[in-house]
């Protein structure tokens, strides 16, 4: 199956099979590994890419039927920067495997102020979708404040 896909801005042709997975077609077609698999069945966040204005786990999605432009971790490094280095400097860090999906999210909410970002019980919640086994989220939640306060060097 032939299909378009806008991945970072970049349109791009597909051919593979219908069922194919956005998260596989990122990773292993176009190189862009960021997108972690964990789970594998849309629990724990590590996949989280933007479709559109929503943040999503890519292993749940058939790659054929986006049919908006997907950024990726990769694709949202710069814009994202001061939240990732927030991230690192305030313990919402640490071995790094859900660091990638937890930043989409986490820019998504910064960017859309979806909720009140200066209730960490909000943030709490809406990281429910992002599982870290590390931080306890306290680091995250504070960085995610920092951020969204205008960023700077924490
Ligand atoms: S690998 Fe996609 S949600 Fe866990
Ligand atoms: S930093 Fe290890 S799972 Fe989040």
């Amino acid at each position: 199956m032939i299909f378009r896909l806008v991945v970072n801005g970049s349109p791009t042709t597909i051919d593979t099979a219908p069922a194919t997975r956005l998260l596989d077609v990122l990773r292993d077609r176009l190189g862009l590994t960021g997108a972690k698999e964990a789970c594998g069945r849309g629990d724990c966040g590590a996949c989280t890419v933007l479709i559109g204005e929503r943040a999503v786990p890519s292993c749940l999605v058939l790659a054929a039927r986006v049919d908006e432009p997907v950024q990726t971790v990769e694709g949202i490094a710069a814009e994202a920067a001061g939240l990732r280095e927030a991230l690192a400097d305030m313990g919402g860090l640490q071995c790094g495997y859900c660091t990638p999906g937890l930043v989409v999210r986490a820019h998504q909410l910064v960017t859309s102020r979806e909720c009140d970002l200066s209730d960490p019980d909000n943030i709490r919640r809406a990281l429910a979708g992002n599982f870290c086994r590390c931080t306890g989220y306290n680091g995250v939640v504070a960085a995610i404040q920092h951020a969204a306060a205008g960023g700077g060097k924490p």
